[in-house]
């Protein structure tokens, strides 16, 4: 019998999510953000909840190749364009719409040979200070992209770097719109934060919105706002059983250092879930997780392949408990994965995208 641990992917939940951004998306379009193998979901697993989107954004062009070869006939972003000249080939031969950051990334599209032209998305560094052009070099690039035969249709875009916190999206509104006024072309700048928070500064700007982290169930502005409070739903649950129990007298310790002492007589579970299966090591003790659908933490240093929990209020758990990490749990318990995250001194993206290849993932139903 293989380790019990798993990870499940919850379609339903994925085309809730969608729809959430599309209510706060407006009359704007919602590409799915399907980058860094759908946030870790899997592609092929993911799509069928995210179908329903206006298209799908991410880096990869094998990544692309596999969104096409699922049957996606809608539009496909290059969120980063392409990263070498031959990568326009693939463009054309699977009609990807791509960003064009960077001069050098014109200058290739001026040199292509196609039948076909192309149509990009022109990106702003409108303060991000990441990828695109400044504003001062834009127009300019604009109007070169613009006399390209290569090139249909030139669409802008810029990228907010703190549309989740207290600093906002108005000092790079300010500067993408100072620029743009009267530039035509359909426009893309909200990320999931910026769906969430920002709907009512960014009004009818959006042609296209982008959702990533929305999608999967985890809130951009966590701890300020959870997913509860957004209407989100957790898409991955990782999960496993108990397959030990120990019972402690006060003083015992548990793990390695010995970084957890009890203060009086308990007894923990030793749940079959390590660092190397994505778990992060830095979660302290008291990091949450679910016994049976129960509340309850961890206690002590997270191992290799185990970790321990705490089973002091939880007297009926024992030896094939399941044992939620983050996500659905039994009965319709939920642990938000921004709370593991939170622990961990990280956020829920990372948690996500990193789940070990050891891991088993399926969708749920399949
Ligand atoms: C250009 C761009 N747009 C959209 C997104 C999606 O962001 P989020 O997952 O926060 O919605 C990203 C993610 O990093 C991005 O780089």
């Amino acid at each position: 019998m293989p380790r019990p641990i798993e990870a499940l992917v919850h379609r339903a939940a994925l085309a809730h999510n969608l729809e959430v951004a599309r209510r706060r998306a407006g009359d704007a379009r919602v590409w799915a953000v399907v980058k860094a193998n759908a946030y870790g979901h899997g592609i092929e697993r993911a799509f069928p909840g995210l179908q329903h989107a206006d298209g799908f954004a991410l880096l990869d062009l094998a990544e692309a190749e596999r969104v096409r070869a699922l049957g996606w006939r809608g539009p496909v972003l290059l969120l980063e364009g392409c990263f070498e000249p031959r990568d326009l080939e693939l463009c054309s031969r699977l009609d990807l719409w791509h960003a064009v950051h960077c001069s050098e990334q014109i200058d290739w599209l001026a040199m292509h040979k196609t039948h076909v032209p192309q149509r990009v998305f022109l990106k702003m560094n409108s303060g991000m200070n990441r990828l695109g052009f400044t504003p001062a070099a834009y127009r300019a690039a604009y109007a070169r992209l613009a006399a390209l035969p290569q090139v249909a249709e030139v669409s802008l875009m810029t990228h907010f770097s703190d549309a989740d916190g207290p600093r906002g999206v108005a000092h790079q509104l300010a500067v993408f719109d100072e620029t743009t006024a009267d530039l035509a072309g359909e426009r893309s700048l909200s990320n999931s934060a910026a769906i969430l928070r920002h709907g009512q500064a960014l009004g009818t700007r959006n042609d296209w919105v982008r959702a990533g982290i929305l999608c999967y169930g985890s809130a951009p502005d966590f701890p300020e706002r959870g997913i509860a409070d957004w209407d989100l739903r957790p898409t991955m649950t990782l999960q496993t059983r108990l397959i030990g129990t120990q019972t402690l007298a006060a003083g015992d310790s548990v793990g390695y250092g010995s970084r957890f002492t009890a203060e009086r007589a308990m007894r923990i579970g030793i749940a079959a879930c390590g660092y190397a299966d994505g778990y992060p090591r830095h979660c302290g003790s008291g990091t949450p997780v679910l016994v049976d659908g129960r509340r309850s933490g961890t206690v002590g240093r997270v191992s290799m392949d185990m970790l321990a929990v705490d089973l002091s209020d939880l007297p009926a758990a024992g030896i094939g408990s399941t044992v939620t990490l983050w996500g659905q749990g039994p009965g319709g318990a939920v642990l938000p994965i921004d709370e593991v995250a939170q622990a961990a001194g990280t956020i829920g993206y990372e948690l996500m995208c990193a789940v070990a290849p050891r891991v088993a993932m399926h969708a749920d139903g399949d």
